[in-house]
């Protein structure tokens, strides 16, 4: 059956999921390509998981991603995990294959470092000590991708000092743990800072930390997408930092899902970003 003869169908499961841009997206991609299918909110429990995730095959889906607070549990249910999502300790996209089988990969990675190079074309990770703020999945994808681009130091601070301890004794290399009292002092020098925590997000109060520090030519990056500027990325351009969204790295996780669930890879368009952020 070529992909024309079918329906394609995919999705994101996540509790909650129904503040997710993904599905506008993907579905602007299927009119795009003029392809009959849809990618559909996911509202699944953690005690749904793995029922929900073993129904992809049977139910016709190609696969899904992945969001909180699956991320982890997913890799325990899936078939097959890849190097990459091994190594960060979480999958961020399942592929659900012609007989069946699971296989889970973590695309937050490339997201985050495909969106700082093309927001930021003379970026380079080994340009400067970097701070990376919390300890949590996201953090393990972007201090992965850090560190495989070549970061010579990265500064590692989180509410608990022992998650970040955890990533650095696990990931070594250039990564080191520090206490959240320096939050302020660490971004000293630093070529880039990175929130990874969920302060700032819509809902949450905004992350505490003072920019008094912060080199004038620091880049600042956020994985918040909701809302497109959080009260981080705002403090640090109003003092003339450049700054990079989390919405780029959501976008980016497109083409490899698509690669891998429908052998396309798309183009995406300017006008799909506009699109999105409208929606925000
Ligand atoms: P994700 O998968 O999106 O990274 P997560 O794994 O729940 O989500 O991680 C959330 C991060 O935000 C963690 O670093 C968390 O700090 P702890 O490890 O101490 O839990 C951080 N975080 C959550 N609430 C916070 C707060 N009020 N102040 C500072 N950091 C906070």
């Amino acid at each position: 059956m070529t992909a024309s003869d079918r329906f394609l169908m995919a999705g994101v499961m996540g509790w909650p999921v129904m503040h997710s841009r993904s599905p506008v997206l993907h579905n602007y991609l299927f009119k795009q390509y003029r392809l009959a299918g849809t990618y559909v909110p996911l509202a699944i429990r953690p005690e749904g998981l793995q029922a929900a995730l073993r129904a992809l095959h049977p139910l016709g889906f190609s696969g899904c991603n992945l969001t909180i607070p699956h991320k982890q549990q997913a890799m325990s249910i899936v078939d097959e995990v890849d190097t990459v999502a091994k190594s960060i300790g979480a999958i961020s996209c399942v592929l659900a294959r012609p007989d069946g089988s699971l296989a889970g990969s973590n695309n937050d990675c490339y997201g985050f470092i495909q969106n700082l190079k093309q927001e930021q074309p003379g970026w380079r990770a080994g340009a400067g000590p970097i701070a990376v703020i919390g300890a949590g999945g996201g953090s393990r994808a972007v201090c992965y991708g850090l560190a495989q681009e070549g970061a010579k130091e990265i500064r590692l601070v989180n509410r608990t000092l022992a998650h970040a301890q955890g990533i650095a004794g696990e990931f070594g290399g250039p990564i080191s743990a520090y206490p959240w009292e320096r939050r302020h002092e660490l971004l000293d020098g630093v070529a880039l800072v990175v929130n990874t925590t969920s302060q700032g997000m819509v809902g949450n109060p905004p992350l505490d930390i003072q920019l008094d520090k912060l080199p004038a030519n620091a880049l600042a990056a956020d994985i918040i997408y909701i809302p497109l500027e959080s009260p981080f990325l705002a403090a640090a351009r109003q003092r003339g930092n450049k700054t990079v969204n989390g919405l780029g790295m959501l976008m980016h996780q497109v083409r490899p899902a698509w690669k891998a669930w429908f052998g396309i890879d798309p183009e995406i368009k300017a006008e799909l970003r506009a699109l999105v952020e409208k929606t925000i």
